[in-house]
């Protein structure tokens, strides 16, 4: 879970001025996908305010971002104030970037971030039919249990330990690279 290149693109954390990629991802979102990703249908005001709102939720948002665009995310959204012993992860992948492993490897990340904030327990509500998502969940080794038709797949990570600390600090450092090589590409392209 480790590697930075994966098909083509990079898979690392967002930055809070990078808000504009994730809402464009979000909105890029085929209808079907929106309404699994919100458990409901969303119109683009929904998506705009949500995606703006992401910095100051102090969310983490994990990206693939392939040639400057973002095509996946997953985030790790606190519950309160500060991150406690449950929070809510969520994903997305643009219907032409699925079923290549990216959702899966963004569920690795996610895990680790939550476990190195010692969150005990992982939400994921997603609707009974996202036969994917429970998919990569086990892969997770998740339990699920279901609610009222609804699916709350529950991941109990365990606690911190220096080789996962240093695993998403090596990450974040990756990331950061890569992040500033994209943007000298962009530069580059543009002048
Ligand atoms: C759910 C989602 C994030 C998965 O992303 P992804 O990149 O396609 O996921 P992956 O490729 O890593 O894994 C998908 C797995 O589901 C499997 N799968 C595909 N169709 C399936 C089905 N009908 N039933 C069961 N499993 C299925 C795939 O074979 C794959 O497993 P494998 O790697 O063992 O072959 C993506 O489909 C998506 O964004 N959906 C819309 C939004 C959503 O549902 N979000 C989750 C709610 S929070």
């Amino acid at each position: 879970m480790s590697e930075h290149r994966t098909w083509g693109g990079t898979i690392r954390k967002l930055w809070p001025k990078e808000t504009t990629k994730f809402r464009d991802h979000l909105l890029r979102l085929d209808k079907d996908s929106r309404r699994m990703r919100f458990a409901h249908g969303v119109s683009d005001s929904f998506i705009e305010d949500y995606a703006a709102r992401m910095g100051d939720m102090g969310s983490i948002v994990y990206a693939y971002v392939l040639d400057g665009e973002v095509r996946g995310a997953a985030e790790l959204k606190k519950l309160g104030d500060t991150w406690g012993k449950e929070a809510e992860a969520a994903f997305s992948v643009e219907v032409a970037y699925q079923e290549h492993g990216v959702g899966t490897e963004l569920m690795g990340r996610v895990i680790r971030a939550a476990r190195n904030r010692s969150v005990q327990q992982l939400y994921m509500s997603c609707l009974a039919e996202n036969a994917k998502m429970q998919t990569i969940a086990r892969k997770h080794e998740a339990a699920l249990r279901f609610e009222f038709g609804d699916v709350v797949g529950e991941i109990v990570p365990q606690g911190p330990n220096y080789f996962s600390i240093m695993a998403e600090a090596m990450d974040d450092r990756a990331g950061y690279l890569m992040a500033v090589l994209d943007l000298q590409t962009r530069v580059a392209k543009a002048a």
